[in-house]
């Protein structure tokens, strides 16, 4: 049984000796080099491209919306975002020719000197008025890209009553950029049938399948996973785009095209986490603070294309109220287009969003009832029987465990000593000291019916001696081909080096769906348990092992024959009920749960935040590997601590990110990673592989509102606004001294 051990990574070596293939690791013979070029402008009606008469263009291909073999669009939920811009501009860096070159910098150089020609339009810059207006849209009816209302009890009865007391408040986060390792990059191969081999760094290599059918007019395609040195879902959607570019160059020129975003524009073009205005109205019981009726209205700025924005709406509206129970809720969320770049997917898929505003909405009530803050949630926190706003009864709830269990760790140990640095933080500084606590529910997997409508697909294939794995969820970084054969290599009772996965290539692998949404391991996860139990039946019935007493390895001793034996797994139908128009219904299979312990200090002088530790307590069901759990809880963790205190997306006047640098979207380090302390809590999931529930984008959830609550605790000031930068802390300062 390795599962529950700390087995190795199969990937690890190749990464800590060099040999791992990243896409621009892998030049094909005869590659060419391709660029983009891209709107200079956030909205303009597109005339054409002009191309530097004194620019030598010799060897240079040039190509426009003109070259697209099939439909100029990136079909993914819905149809409106175009490979190549045609008609008009509706974001700065939007797309609008590309370019290839047998010299990578030639072909950058070209890039820039192709002109783009347009007549200037109004842009729409602000969520509010976007919504609101009827005659300035971007797309052809309305700048709606999804608006959900979810009701339970009777809200607006319950805000009228008078025995409550009303706490209303508005909150605020801004961008976020997933930054991953390696920026966007796809390499297109001519084959011999004349279609193409994509190979690059990507989630979801079935989403480029779908998206490149439409573009090429045919599916003599297949999709290869290159090593991906993280995605955070910023490698979800934008993938397609960087595929379909370099498949256009590959067919016109004939020749392989490597099309590797700079880190600059990656920065500049590429999806970001949707910045959202956030509007709660509670009555509370003043005794306790106990949630008796909630109304939220929630506003995300979905930038120029719909990418998965809906996504994000419909999961910020689910979680919108955080781990709390409450009868009477109305949630309204509210997509909207912008002439912005494209929001898109981010771990968390807007919960982390709206999670600071429901534990900000928690501190608060706690303030205006001069209460505990802990108390507060501890009275509202579900617990099993409880009802959400779909209406999902909740069974398996531990909540109140991880609260305790994190809150215990906390009090038993002694908070290390502020780290002694040269600016800031230091024996020198006048430090106020805080902690903060705060609580997370996250549904695991796709929402509602998204599952049994995927229906993941998983084989597992006897080849010799060895078992191999067919799927196309991505490793990532979080460990999925290390995890997948110790799932199989359990069930068999065989060792690990037994059990290999397949390279996520769509000619060779089935589609077991995104790799998004914490499902790989639960939900995908789970199909891998079940395909490594029908073999194991399989090769029991072929020897005639009725009683199941045979081990794997006499199994195979039994075999008459070699033959491969290839088993394909499905996921089974979950029997949740959901109603996609109404939002009642289980929408989720299961919840994750995880408690925040957040220690720091604040300088008052320069308004900057020093971590002294984080704590966790976090539901994970059951640890497939104890230390890749850790891995992602920490890692989730200090990303949603750059959210916090760091990360600032700075946007020019035609809404492009402005510091689209390394050096200026400052993320913390691992020199900037306080000390962490994880709790695994296992309370086994019945539908997970061993009881596994995905914990992939928990982590991200509510450190942030943990460190603002802390900020509060150490200063008194209260800030409801992301990122809380040392800039917005000066302010903070100065206003409460006025
Ligand atoms: Mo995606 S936001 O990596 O589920």
């Amino acid at each position: 049984m390795h599962i529950g051990q700390g087995f190795i990574r199969a990937d690890g070596r190749a990464k800590v000796d060099g040999s791992a293939q990243y896409v621009d690791d892998v030049r094909p013979e005869d590659c060419l080099y391709g660029a983009t070029v891209r709107s200079p402008v956030a909205r303009g009606r597109l005339l054409g491209i002009r191309q530097d008469p004194n620019f030598d263009w010799t060897g240079i291909t040039v190509c426009t919306a003109a070259d697209i073999p099939g439909e100029n669009v990136i079909a993914l939920m819905t149809d409106d975002q175009p490979v190549l811009a045609y008609d008009e501009l509706r974001h700065v860096t939007e797309p609008v020719a590309l370019v290839a070159s047998a010299d990578r910098d030639r072909a950058l150089h070209a890039a820039e000197h192709i002109e783009v020609l347009y007549e200037p339009l109004p842009p729409l810059f602000d969520a509010e008025a976007s919504a609101n207006s009827e005659t300035n849209v971007i797309f052809s009816d309305d700048n709606i890209f999804s608006h959900i209302v979810m009701e339970h009890g009777d809200s607006r009865a319950a805000m009228e009553k008078t025995e409550g007391m009303l706490v209303e408040a508005t909150y605020r986060v801004g961008l976020q950029e997933q930054l991953y390792i390696e920026p966007q990059g796809m390499t297109a191969i001519p084959r011999e049938d004349g279609g193409l081999t994509l190979f690059g760094s990507m989630q979801c290599p079935y989403y480029i399948v779908k998206a490149l059918k439409r573009v090429l007019g045919h599916d003599r395609l297949n999709v290869v996973q290159a090593v991906t040195g993280g995605g955070f879902g910023g490698k979800e959607d934008y993938p397609s785009m960087v595929a379909a570019h370099a498949s256009i160059l590959a067919l016109k020129t004939g020749h392989p095209i490597k099309l590797i975003y700079r880190r600059d524009d990656d920065l500049r073009a590429t999806t970001k986490r949707h910045p959202a205005v956030l509007k709660y109205r509670t009555i509370v019981d003043p005794a306790d603070g106990r949630l008796l009726a909630a109304d939220a209205h929630l506003l995300f700025d979905g930038g120029a294309y719909n990418t998965l924005s809906p996504v994000v709406n419909s999961r910020g509206v689910i979680h919108a109220l955080g781990p709390y129970q409450c009868p009477h809720v109305c949630i309204e969320g509210l997509m909207v287009a912008t002439n912005t770049p494209p929001n898109g997917a981010f771990r968390g898929f807007g919960a982390p969003q709206v999670m600071f505003a429901a534990e900000r909405h928690m501190d608060r009530i706690a303030r205006t009832l001069n209460l505990d803050p802990v108390e507060v949630r501890r009275v509202n926190l579900y617990r099993d029987g409880d009802v959400t706003p779909t209406g999902q009864r909740l069974t398996d709830v531990s909540a109140t465990e991880v609260l305790d269990k994190a809150l215990a760790h906390a009090d038993s140990m002694e908070v290390p000593a502020p780290v002694d640095r040269p600016g800031g933080g230091g024996s020198a500084a006048q430090l106020s000291r805080g902690r903060g606590v705060a609580i997370a529910w996250h549904g695991c997997g796709f929402t509602g019916n998204g599952e049994a409508a995927l229906k993941g697909k998983v084989d597992i294939a006897l080849e010799g001696r060895d078992v191999v794995v067919y799927s196309a969820s991505t490793d990532i970084g979080q460990g999925t081909d290390t995890l997948f054969p110790a799932i199989v290599a359990s069930i068999l009772g065989t060792d690990l080096d037994r059990v290999r996965n397949a390279p996520h290539d769509t000619a060779i692998v089935p589609d077991s769906g995104p790799t998004v949404a914490s499902r790989t391991a639960m939900v995908v996860g789970g199909v891998v348990d079940k395909g490594a139990r029908q073999l194991l039946d399989a090769l029991r019935s072929e020897v005639g092992d009725r009683t199941g007493e045979l081990s794997f390895d006499q199994l195979l001793a039994c075999r008459r024959s070699t033959a491969h034996l290839r088993i394909n797994a499905e996921y089974d139908d979950d029997g949740l009920e959901w109603d996609a128009e109404t939002y009642q219904g289980d929408a989720y299979p299961t919840y994750g749960w995880s408690c925040v312990v957040v220690d720091l200090d604040v300088d008052v002088d320069t308004g900057e935040v020093f971590y002294r530790r984080l704590v966790q307590a976090t539901d994970v069901g059951k640890a497939l590997n104890p230390i890749f759990a850790s891995g992602q809880l920490e890692g989730g963790a200090l990303q949603a601590l750059g959210y916090a205190t760091a990360e600032e997306v700075v946007l020019d006047e035609q809404h492009g990110m402005m510091n689209n640098r390394l050096t200026n979207y400052i993320i913390p380090t691992s020199l900037d990673a306080p000390p962490m302390e994880t709790i695994l809590v296992e309370n086994p999931y019945a539908g997970g592989p061993f009881g596994a529930k995905g914990i992939g984008e928990i982590p991200h959830d509510v450190p942030a509102p943990a460190v603002a609550q802390a900020i509060e605790a150490a200063t008194g000031l209260v800030l409801d606004e992301l990122p809380m930068t040392p800039e917005r802390l000066i302010h903070a300062m100065e206003i409460k001294v006025q």
